[in-house]
């Protein structure tokens, strides 16, 4: 063995101190170069903010020290590794500033569309307020049954799997009594549904805003990533970017805008219509530092009972193309 194969070997012996196993058992030595006594290495790990300088410190000491090499360069990126016993399913939240934007429109949609790429998919409507999800999928509005160990089992579109605390609440019940009865329901959803095993994603739909979901939220699956949906009209966009920061702040990767209603297409001009004004989305996408991930137009689905697109409608393509683009950055 070269000095360089040594040394290489035992960098591949340090442990990523988040995931508790060596790079070489998270593959976390993405790459090395060494020229004109520099050492240029890539490594991935788990929690960057909280590791890099330490790991930084431990390779300095091998590299320059042990092995008397003057120069490194390491470039660091976040690992993939997963645990066996980590959580497999990763929570997507949905989020606004206001109501109205379609929010709850995309999440459903967004969830249809992974389900369409062959992902076992799951939906948590967490807005006690403006919940809709049941009635986008059209499910009936029956207490879901639970198993033996008290865990609620989702209703089914397909099968995409559906929670929503309007399965819970009486009928009629008046607004002002569904945030203190249901807040504490909402803290099941994460804990106590059995979902079904091959669970990849759930999408979260979120209420507008900051409240206490969003705090649960970020007890019960922290550093989820998130996507804002905002309208092109500064109304919506200026909210839109305070519940980015806010989810920012409480430690949710954002990964992107998707603006809605961006516009309408007018089939007799052949032109784009853009009836809520321009530019929201991208002002958001800016402001957090992240990109548009898609521009949704204002469209009825070909079905016109239905809230949810069909392959053939544009919006169905669309959601299709958010939702691979997703998967890739996830
Ligand atoms: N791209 C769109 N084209 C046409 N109608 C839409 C579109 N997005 C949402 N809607 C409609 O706008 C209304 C509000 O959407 P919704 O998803 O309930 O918003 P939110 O959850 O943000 O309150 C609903 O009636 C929905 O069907
Ligand atoms: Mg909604």
């Amino acid at each position: 063995m070269t000095n360089l194969e040594l040394l290489i070997e035992e960098i591949q012996q340090l442990k990523d101190p988040s995931l508790g196993i060596t790079l070489k058992e998270s593959s976390g030595l993405l790459g090395h170069e060494f020229n004109d006594q520099v050492l240029d290495l890539k490594i991935a790990i788990k929690n960057r903010k909280k590791d890099e300088s330490t790991l930084k410190l431990d390779i300095a000491r091998l590299v320059k020290i042990k092995y008397q090499i003057p120069g490194l360069r390491i470039e660091f990126f976040d690992s993939k590794f997963k645990l066996d016993n980590e959580e497999k399913i990763t929570y997507i939240g949905v989020i606004s500033g206001k109501g109205g934007v379609g929010k709850s429109s995309v999440s459903a949609n967004l969830a249809l569309a992974i389900s369409r790429l062959g992902f076992k998919v799951g939906i948590i409507d967490t807005d006690v307020y403006g919940s809709s999800i049941p009635s986008i999928f059209k499910l009936p509005i029956e207490p879901l049954d639970t198993t033996e160990d008290d865990e609620i089992i989702p209703a089914l579109y397909g099968d995409i799997q559906v929670i929503s605390p309007e399965f819970f609440m009486p009928k009629n019940q008046p607004l002002m009594w569904r945030g203190p009865m249901l807040g504490k329901l909402i803290t099941h959803f994460f804990k106590s549904v059995c979902w079904d095993p091959e669970t990849k994603y759930i999408i979260m739909d979120l209420p507008p805003g900051t409240g206490d979901i969003q705090l649960d939220v970020q007890t019960f699956v922290p550093e989820s990533p998130m996507i804002i949906v905002t309208t092109p009209h500064p109304n919506a966009s200026h909210v839109a970017l305070k519940a980015g920061l806010g989810a920012m702040e409480i430690g949710h990767p954002i990964l992107g805008v998707v603006e809605n209603m961006s516009y309408y297409y007018n089939d007799c001009r052949q032109e784009k219509d853009y009836i809520f004004g321009q530019g929201g989305g991208h002002m958001v996408a800016d402001a957090l530092k992240t990109s548009v991930l898609i521009e949704i137009p204002i469209n009825q689905p070909l079905n016109p009972e239905s809230f949810l697109y069909d392959l053939e409608d544009m919006n169905g393509k669309l959601y299709l193309a958010l939702a691979k683009k997703i998967l890739e950055k996830l």
